[in-house]
């Protein structure tokens, strides 16, 4: 699988060790925030990301900011973005199964290394459902009064 990932300052430790993880299992990763272009505010972290899959819809996003819910906040203003922020390995299921979430986020203030891992895991292994989940996600992209 083909990922874009980006953190701000507070969470570079566990995307290297992300991107480590990932590579070591075959997957590609392109790395939004190197160390020699940081994204310190989390907002341009998350438009790096959000960039990348709104061009390529088989690309999946993972963001990482202190407790996750400025990346997410921020993710979640772009059109055909679903950002999932997640904390456990059930919302990762049902961030795939239900939302078909298409960025997968985590606050790193909040989540160990080994818990990201896992709900990556199964953010990774788990299809989106489909069904009748489909007319709300349409109702997600609909204009807010
Ligand atoms: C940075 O201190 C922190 O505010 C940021 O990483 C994130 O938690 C924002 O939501």
């Amino acid at each position: 699988m083909d990922f874009s990932i980006a953190s701000d300052h507070a969470a570079v430790d566990m995307k290297n060790q992300i991107i480590e993880f990932l590579r070591g299992q075959g997957h590609t990763v392109n790395d939004k925030s190197p160390a020699d272009k940081p994204a310190d505010n989390y907002a341009e972290a998350a438009d790096r990301v959000c960039t990348d899959v709104k061009q390529n819809a088989k690309l999946r996003g993972i963001l990482i900011c202190g407790t996750g819910q400025g990346t997410a906040i921020r993710a979640n203003r772009h059109s055909g973005i679903r950002a999932a922020l997640v904390t456990n390995e059930y919302m990762a299921e049902m961030a795939r199964l239900h939302n078909n979430a298409n960025i997968i986020v985590f606050g790193s203030r909040i989540t160990t290394q080994t818990m990201a891992k896992r709900m990556l895991a199964v953010f990774i292994n788990t299809p989106y459902e489909g069904g009748r989940h489909e007319e709300r996600l349409k109702s997600l992209e609909a204009p807010v009064k």
